[in-house]
């Protein structure tokens, strides 16, 4: 039985030489930890002798002090009687809009397309989840070009062809899925709703798509797996760790829990500047800092909290290891020219996915969709093309841009941010809704195109003269009136 601890007793241990953290009802003795804490001891510090669980839920698995503590830093249960009720914090300017939006926002049914979500989301988003999820390196110049690149290709629709009957069908790694589409690993699902991943996990088996796990999920892997219905297939996303034992026992766990493809992210050996997000300081007490002298979090934001285990070492050779550790297949997700992806396939790999990460880390790299024609003669060159799987990501906000990658020799792609801006707005059922819009839009593509199955569509069907030459016609209006820069008097909030 674990002692019962007064809340007095627990506010005492309140410092960086004796620190004392209440996580969902348990007493943790942090003190040892301090250092080792990923984003920095400050966040710590800030609820020692206190109860942190507000601020860890959201971006931290339930399971993670079991799995990456000893368990002799839980000291007991507080004794819930000792408890004072919180003392209600008066919400700010920000937060009171914010509850307004949340109230009044449209009914699910009126939302009409992935820009529709984004709308919503930017208003009913805590501003540190809107920061996360929709912030992109630098400038982000590479986040707008994702979607500004594929305006650039038009399409050459067909006449007079059976279309009454249409199919969009189609397999990823083997696997069965309705649509050329499946879910990308997006870290932090539960900044942007309660139940996080699994919302995703349960839309990806009402609409037979799959779903991408990310390492770096909110949820436990556990309880994602746990979601999955009636054999449902998912795709695992793996950051590296330094530490090849823990990489090698996720790898493992992910394959016997029925993972049907190793995702290894290789765009991000240090993470971008994503500034919006870093603007955001998940730990902003200066009061503390000066306290610790700890600077190094102080620009810190989610996403540079949460990925300092990854390893900058990783290299070609190492997915020899991969291979002999696993029977997944492997992708590579983040290839980003046609060299690398000719390499992929000659390790071995049987996917890669054409992706920047969202423009989440270099700005002024490409998009997806333009490094996919050279990618495909590269693989032709080498008669690689129907060894090796090809996905895209980045940017896809309608099904004509799905279309466009299928066209162009994708076998599927990826969406990030537009679900996970359902998932934040409406739950499972917005993932659900901005699915079937998506299918609706296929459905309607395919038929004005004149390709009734995924097979007939083929390069023939659009025209990419204008591709890389990175001179987009059509303003890309939706994108500019959704992503807000730092706010100043001279500039301020829209
Ligand atoms: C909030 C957010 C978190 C992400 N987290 C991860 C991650 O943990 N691992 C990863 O490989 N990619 C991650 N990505 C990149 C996505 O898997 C995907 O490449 C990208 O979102 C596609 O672009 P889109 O958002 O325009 O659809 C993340 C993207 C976003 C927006």
């Amino acid at each position: 039985m674990a002692p019962l601890i007064s809340a007095a007793e627990v506010a005492k241990h309140n410092n960086k030489g004796d620190c004392w953290v209440i996580l969902n009802g348990d007493v943790y003795d942090l003190t040892n930890f301090l250092p080792e804490h990923p984003a920095g001891a400050n966040i710590i510090l800030k609820y020692a002798g206190k109860d942190g669980s507000k601020a860890f839920n959201p971006i931290h698995p339930s399971d993670i002090i079991q799995k990456l503590l000893p368990a002799k830093v839980r000291v007991g249960k507080v004794d819930p009687a000792t408890l004072k009720a919180e003392a209600a914090e008066k919400p700010s300017e920000e937060e009171l809009q914010r509850q307004k939006a949340e109230s009044s926002k449209p009914p699910l049914s009126q939302m009409l397309n992935m820009w529709d979500f984004e709308a919503v989301a930017k208003q009913v988003l805590k501003k540190e989840a809107w920061a996360y999820y929709s912030s992109g390196a630098d400038d982000e110049i590479t986040l707008r070009e994702n979607h500004a690149a594929f305006g650039r290709i038009w399409l050459k629709p067909r006449i007079l062809i059976d279309v009454a009957k249409i199919d969009m069908s189609t397999t990823i790694l083997g696997q069965k899925s309705s649509i050329p589409l499946y879910i990308s690993a997006t870290a932090l699902g539960r900044l942007g709703h309660p139940d996080g991943e699994c919302n995703l996990t349960r839309a990806a088996h009402t609409h037979d798509i799959i779903q991408m796990i990310p390492t770096l999920a909110s949820c436990t892997f556990d309880e994602i797996r746990g979601a999955a219905r009636n054999g449902q297939h998912q795709f695992f996303q793996l950051y590296v760790n330094k530490d090849r034992k823990i990489t090698e026992a996720v790898v493992r766990k992910a394959e016997a829990a029925g993972c049907k493809g190793l995702f290894i992210t290789v765009d991000a050996p240090q993470l971008g500047r994503r500034e919006k997000d870093m603007r955001m300081k998940f730990d902003d007490d200066s009061a503390i800092q000066k306290e610790t002298g700890d600077r190094v979090d102080r620009n810190q934001g989610a996403a540079r909290a949460i990925s300092s285990f990854i390893d900058p070492a990783l290299k070609w050779d190492d997915i020899k290891w991969f291979k002999s550790i696993t029977k997944m297949p492997i992708v590579l997700k983040g290839v980003q020219c046609a060299e690398d992806a000719v390499l992929a396939y000659q390790y071995g790999c049987q996917g890669v996915v054409l992706s920047n990460h969202g423009g989440r880390q270099l700005d002024w790299s490409r998009s997806g969709i333009e490094i996919l024609p050279e990618v495909m003669a590269a693989l032709d060159a080498v008669g690689a093309r129907d060894k090796l799987e090809v996905y895209v990501d980045g940017g896809v906000r309608r099904a004509t841009d799905i279309f466009k990658a299928v066209a162009l020799g994708a076998k599927a792609v990826g969406i990030g941010r537009p679900l996970l801006y359902a998932m934040s707005s409406y739950g499972q059922a917005g993932v659900e809704r901005a699915l079937d819009l998506l299918k609706d839009e296929m459905e309607m593509t395919m038929r004005l195109m004149g390709t009734p199955t995924i097979k007939d569509i083929t390069r023939s069907h659009v025209i990419t003269d204008n591709l890389n030459k990175h001179i987009s016609v059509v303003e890309d209006f939706s994108m500019n009136s959704v992503y807000d820069r730092l706010s100043t008097s001279a500039n301020p909030k829209l």
